[in-house]
């Protein structure tokens, strides 16, 4: 089939990519013109492992190609992909507007029994509003039909979870745009679930409002686990072998990110809120994820006493591991914190290199960044942080605290490093494994709401 993806960003390449792979004849369309002419002259604007494998033998067969021309695109294909960024306005909805935009420029060029497919995330309603304006705009609307396929993958694991996904949502109002859409993803064996537009907007937000719920419970967990003296690890793995619960988004740590959770979460509260609905599990979910950053500045309070004028150095500035993305990043909230209590800030990231929001040393050695330091801070768990040569950072560093905020790493192995290079280990929701560290003192912290 012949394909456009209107939106070349952390989806749009990937599905695009993705479908070429697939044996789809596709053109990746956006306004950024730098982004097109990088992707043109063999160049990569994110970072996604396999990705650009996958680029590169969808180039040389001459399946995927690049444009900032909608028109040709879209006219002559089968199907259209809309990728576009759906960010937070500040009344904390889903701003729709490049969205719209893109709707309102391509909507004269869909050819006779098109096909457009809404991937962004999208409030419920949305793809509705832009069926109907379709019909109005158009003189052969009654065949022109609107999907809306919600994409499930995470950044970091993006080109496997796009291929081989836990399911398909196919939300349509025709047959005919069911059909199409089988047709499209026949190669996945994926189980494929139907429903109206709606239920396809709202199976994509509760699904990631779900999983951010999740993570917060687990941190909530964890607040209950410090103050009892009791190994979260323990706790979660015991709840998780429940099949009924399960493993995944259940751990304890500096909380979640990126450009997906907070948006979601948000638009879903904004939407019930205009039906008079009080998500209160929600706002508790958000709550909770906004009070880790605090705790973890408590953390070094306790260990370090005033911040002011102490070095900190944290690992990690993506979101999670495995990608470049640093939106939403609690690396970002962490170092505004340090900031704004007079602490200086040394970073170091496997894959970001520059940062110029903040006024962050930032380098591209870990122990150059570890240097003269009085606590490292692990926030993004970069698989490298698992294999850190202790000693080493030992040496370099002032004092001796690391503060491990995503339970990384093995604390029956960094108990023997901490014997052997006098380091002083602090996790979350873990009982302390260096006896004289201040941080034992569970009483001294308060969480603050
Ligand atoms: N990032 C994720 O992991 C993820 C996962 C699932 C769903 N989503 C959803 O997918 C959507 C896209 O997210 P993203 O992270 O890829 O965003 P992004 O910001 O990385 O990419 C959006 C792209 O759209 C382009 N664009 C904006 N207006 C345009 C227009 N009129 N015509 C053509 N291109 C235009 C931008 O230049 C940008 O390159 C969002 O709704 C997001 O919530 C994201």
């Amino acid at each position: 089939m012949k394909i456009a993806v209107i939106g070349t960003g952390y989806v749009g390449l990937v599905t695009g990519a993705s479908l070429a792979h697939l044996g789809h004849q596709v053109v990746c369309i956006d306004v950024d013109k730098d982004k097109i002419m990088l992707l043109q002259s063999g160049g990569m604007p994110i970072w996604e492992p396999g990705l650009e494998d996958m680029i590169r033998d969808a180039e040389l067969k001459g399946m995927l190609d690049y444009s900032t021309d909608a028109s040709a695109a879209v006219s002559g294909s089968d199907a259209v992909f809309l990728t576009i960024g759906t960010p937070s306005s500040e009344s904390g909805e889903a701003d729709l507007s490049a969205l719209w935009s893109a709707v309102h420029s391509i909507a004269p060029m869909l050819p006779d029994n098109g096909l457009l497919i809404i991937k962004s995330t999208v409030p419920s309603g949305t793809c509705e509003q832009i069926e109907s304006y379709l019909r109005k705009r158009l003189p052969f609307s009654s065949r022109i039909a609107v999907a809306h396929n919600p994409e499930f993958l995470r950044q970091g694991s993006a080109v496997r979870d796009f291929l081989a996904p836990d399911r398909l949502v196919f939300g349509a109002s025709s047959p005919e745009a069911y059909n199409r859409l089988e047709e499209i993803y026949a190669p996945i064996k994926s189980p494929k679930i139907r429903c109206g537009l709606s239920e396809a907007e709202l199976i994509k937000c509760a699904s990631n409002a779900f999983l951010a719920m999740k993570i917060s419970y687990a941190n909530m967990m964890s607040d209950l686990c410090d103050a009892l003296g009791v190994s979260i690890d323990a706790v979660v793995e015991g709840m998780g072998l429940d099949r009924r619960i399960g493993s995944e988004f259940l751990s304890a740590g500096a909380g979640y990110g990126g450009s997906c959770f907070p948006k979601d979460l948000h638009a879903l509260i904004a939407l019930a809120s205009r039906e008079h609905l009080d998500m209160e599990l929600l706002k508790a979910t958000e709550s909770i994820n906004r009070q880790r950053i605090q705790i973890i500045i408590q953390k070094l309070e306790t260990a370090l006493g005033s911040l002011e004028d102490k070095t900190v150095t944290v690992y990690g500035l993506t979101f999670k591991p495995n990608t470049d993305d640093i939106r939403e990043s609690p690396a970002l909230r962490i170092c505004s914190m340090l900031q704004e209590v007079g602490a200086r800030i040394m970073v170091y990231d496997p894959v970001v290199t520059c940062l110029p929001e903040l006024q962050v040393d930032l380098t591209v050695d870990m122990y150059a960044a570890a240097t003269g330091s009085d606590c490292v801070v692990i926030v993004t768990d970069w698989d490298q942080f698992r294999h850190l040569d202790w000693g080493r950072l030992r040496q370099v560093m002032r004092s001796s605290y690391v503060l491990d905020a995503r339970n990384m790493l093995d604390t029956a192995e960094m108990a023997v490093n901490c014997e052997r290079y006098g380091l002083h280990y602090m996790s979350m929701g873990r009982p302390s494994i260096t006896p004289d560290c201040p941080i034992n003192n569970r009483a001294e912290m308060t969480i603050m709401t």
